[in-house]
């Protein structure tokens, strides 16, 4: 789908299930906390950064940071982000190939689950990664590409809702080109709970990772 395409879907989503993790297409409350807790236990505690959650839906996701931080939300559905204000998010909507930010305004960058309704993401993580203060961290989260269960999912799922999926090393690549070093993954097993933190892939268990993230840190501080 294209972009205005995407941007009805979801403010027909927000329009249906109002605050609820479903508008961000999240199959239930359980899935999106588990998946949320895991990522920020693995970024550990934040307090007095300046944090953009780059297609922030209702705000679910970066909500835990928002009393000790200054977090701001940027979405293309207008109606997802009345409930991300709600959150206690600044919200402010755009599209993520043209951000209006300064170059380097923040201290962690957070793109969850969106790059996989994107076709073209190097604009968006050129993007990501130019708001990045040097010495910053960019997050980005997405389906991947090598999951033996989505390979047979493929086989039987009839519409797809989303574009496309990643292998690590490609995300891996555009980091390192992007001025981010330090790469490392957290590897989702969907339907398990489990997650693994890892600097490498490429073994078998990668072949039942269903989702991951990757973060760097910004070179040049
Ligand atoms: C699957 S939802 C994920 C929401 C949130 N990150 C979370 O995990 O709860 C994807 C979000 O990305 C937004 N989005 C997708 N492409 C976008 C773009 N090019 N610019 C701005 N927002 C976009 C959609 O409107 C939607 O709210």
């Amino acid at each position: 789908m294209g972009n205005s395409q995407w941007q009805q879907y979801f403010d027909q989503k927000a329009a249906t299930h109002g605050a609820s993790v479903k508008s961000s297409d999240y199959f239930d409350d359980d899935s999106f906390f588990v998946q949320r807790d895991h990522i920020l236990q693995w970024i550990g505690p934040l307090a007095g950064k300046r944090i953009l959650d780059a297609g922030c839906g209702v705000g679910a996701f970066s909500e835990p940071w928002t009393p000790a931080n200054t977090v701001v939300g940027v979405d293309f559905s207008a109606k997802s982000l009345e409930y991300a204000a709600k959150r206690g998010l600044q919200t402010l909507s755009a599209d993520l190939t043209a951000l209006p930010f300064e170059s380097g305004s923040f201290d962690l960058v957070v793109c969850i689950g969106v790059i996989q309704l994107i076709e073209n993401f190097q604009p968006v993580l050129a993007e990501l990664a130019r708001v990045t203060k040097p010495g910053g961290m960019l997050l980005v989260q997405t389906l991947h590409r090598g999951s033996l269960q989505r390979k047979l999912l493929g086989l039987v799922e009839r519409s797809k809702k989303f574009d496309r999926m990643y292998e690590m090393a490609e995300l891996r690549d555009e980091f390192d080109r992007l001025g981010f070093g330090e790469a490392s993954f957290l590897k989702q097993y969907h339907p398990f709970k489990t997650v693994d933190s890892s600097d490498s892939f490429g073994g078998i268990g990668d072949w039942f990772c269903t989702s991951f993230a990757i973060r760097g840190i910004k070179r040049g501080e």
